[in-house]
C-alpha cells in the first residue's frame, strides 16, 4: 500500500472544503441574548467586570433589542435589578404585576411580538439576603418548599405579563414540576420551561452578581447549586427536570462543563442549552484587552465548542458580537 493512503489534509486544503466538511456551525438562530434591565430612564450603564455589556433602563433597552432583532437574534432572557426597597425575605415582590420585570415583559412583547421572551425565575434580585430562595435566618438555611411556592407565583406573574418561556435558575428541588402544574391549571399550559438543570456553584458568576448587585449576603449557594466535582448528578438533575415537565434543559456554566453538556445531550432527547456565563465572557474580554488572546477567534472557538459538545442553544453575552461576525464573514468563516 502506497504511503500514506489517507491524507487527512485533503479535507483541510481550502476554505471551501473546510466549510463543506465542517461538522459544526453557528447561526444567529442559535443564540439567546441575556438582557439586564434596571429602573429609571435614559440609562445605559456599562458593567465594569463585563466590558462592552450594559444594564439598560426600560426606555433604552428597546433600542438594544431592536438592534438584536435586526441582526436576526430571535430570543432574549431577561434579568432585572430591583431597588433595595423592593427586597425582603419573602420574594413577594417578585410576583408583583407592576414590578420592573413584569413591566419589561409587557413593553417588550408589545413592541416585538415575534421575539421569544424568556425570563429568569429565582428570588435573588428580590432577596435582602441575595439568595435564590427564602432564608431561615436562624438556621442560615435556604428553605426549599416555601421558596418553590414563591417561585411558582413569580413564574405565573411572568407568563401573565406575556413571557413566552420561564427559565428557573434557582435550583430548588421540585420547582419545575410545581411551575408546570401551575401553568397547566391556570391556562398557561402552552408556555415553555427552560430548566437550569445542571447549574453548578461556580466562581464564574461574579461579574453577573456585580451587574445585578446580587451577591449572597451570607454564606454561598452550595446548598442548592451543584458541586463542580459531580458529573452523574447533572444527568440525574436533567432526568428529574424532564420528568417534571421541562421543555429544554440547560448546563451552566459552559466552558468548564462541556462533559456535562455531552452527557445531557446523550441522556435526553430534549433540546440542550448551555449558558456561557459572565465570568467566561469576562475572561475572554480581559485577556483580549491585554492583547494576549484574539477576541474574535476565542469567541468563535468557545461557542463552537458548545455546539460540538452537543448543545443546540447557546445563551451568551457575545450574542450580538458573534452574530455580527457571522454576517460579515459568511460564507468564509
Ligand atoms: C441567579 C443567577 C445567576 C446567574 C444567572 N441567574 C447567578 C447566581 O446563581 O448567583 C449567573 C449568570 C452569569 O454569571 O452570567 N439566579
Amino acid at each position: 500500500m502506497a504511503f500514506p493512503n489517507q491524507r487527512k489534509r485533503i479535507n483541510r486544503a481550502s476554505h471551501a472544503i473546510r466549510n463543506l466538511v465542517a461538522e459544526t456551525t453557528l447561526h444567529p438562530h442559535d443564540f439567546v441574548a441575556p438582557i439586564f434591565i434596571q429602573g429609571g430612564t435614559d440609562i445605559k450603564s456599562e458593567i465594569p467586570s463585563m466590558p462592552g455589556y450594559f444594564r439598560y433602563s426600560l426606555d433604552r433597552v428597546m433600542t438594544e433589542i431592536q438592534e438584536l432583532v435586526a441582526l436576526g437574534i430571535q430570543s432574549v432572557l431577561l434579568f432585572i435589578k430591583e431597588d433595595d426597597d423592593k427586597k425582603d425575605n419573602t420574594g413577594a415582590y417578585a410576583a408583583n404585576p407592576n414590578g420592573l420585570m413584569q413591566q419589561a415583559i409587557r413593553a417588550i412583547k408589545a413592541q416585538f411580538p415575534e421575539l421569544l421572551v424568556m425570563t429568569d425565575v429565582a428570588l435573588d434580585p428580590y432577596s435582602s439576603y441575595g439568595h435564590d430562595g427564602i432564608v431561615d435566618i436562624e438556621k442560615e438555611e435556604i428553605v426549599n418548599d416555601a421558596s418553590v411556592k414563591a417561585l411558582v407565583k413569580m413564574a405565573l406573574s411572568h407568563v401573565e405579563a406575556g413571557a413566552d418561556w420561564v427559565a428557573p435558575s434557582d435550583m430548588m428541588d421540585g420547582r419545575i414540576g410545581a411551575i408546570r402544574d401551575a401553568f397547566n391549571t391556570n391556562g398557561y399550559a402552552h408556555k415553555g420551561i427552560l430548566a437550569f438543570s445542571a447549574k453548578y456553584a461556580s466562581a464564574l458568576y461574579g461579574p453577573f452578581r456585580d451587574a445585578l448587585d446580587s451577591a449572597p449576603g451570607f454564606g454561598n449557594k452550595k446548598t442548592y447549586q451543584m458541586d463542580p466535582r459531580n458529573r452523574k448528578e447533572g444527568i440525574n438533575e436533567a432526568y428529574l427536570d424532564e420528568g417534571e415537565g421541562a421543555d429544554m434543559l440547560m448546563v451552566k456554566p459552559g466552558s468548564f462543563y462541556l462533559d456535562v453538556v455531552r452527557d445531557l445531550s446523550e441522556a435526553s432527547n430534549l433540546p440542550i442549552a448551555v449558558y456561557q456565563v459572565s465570568g467566561e465572557y469576562a475572561m475572554i474580554k480581559a485577556a483580549s484587552e491585554k492583547g494576549w488572546l484574539n477576541e474574535q477567534d476565542i469567541m468563535m472557538e468557545s461557542l463552537i465548542a458548545f455546539k460540538r459538545a452537543g448543545a443546540k442553544i447557546i445563551l451568551t453575552y457575545f450574542a450580538k458580537e458573534v452574530t455580527k461576525h457571522l454576517i460579515k464573514n459568511y460564507p468564509n468563516s
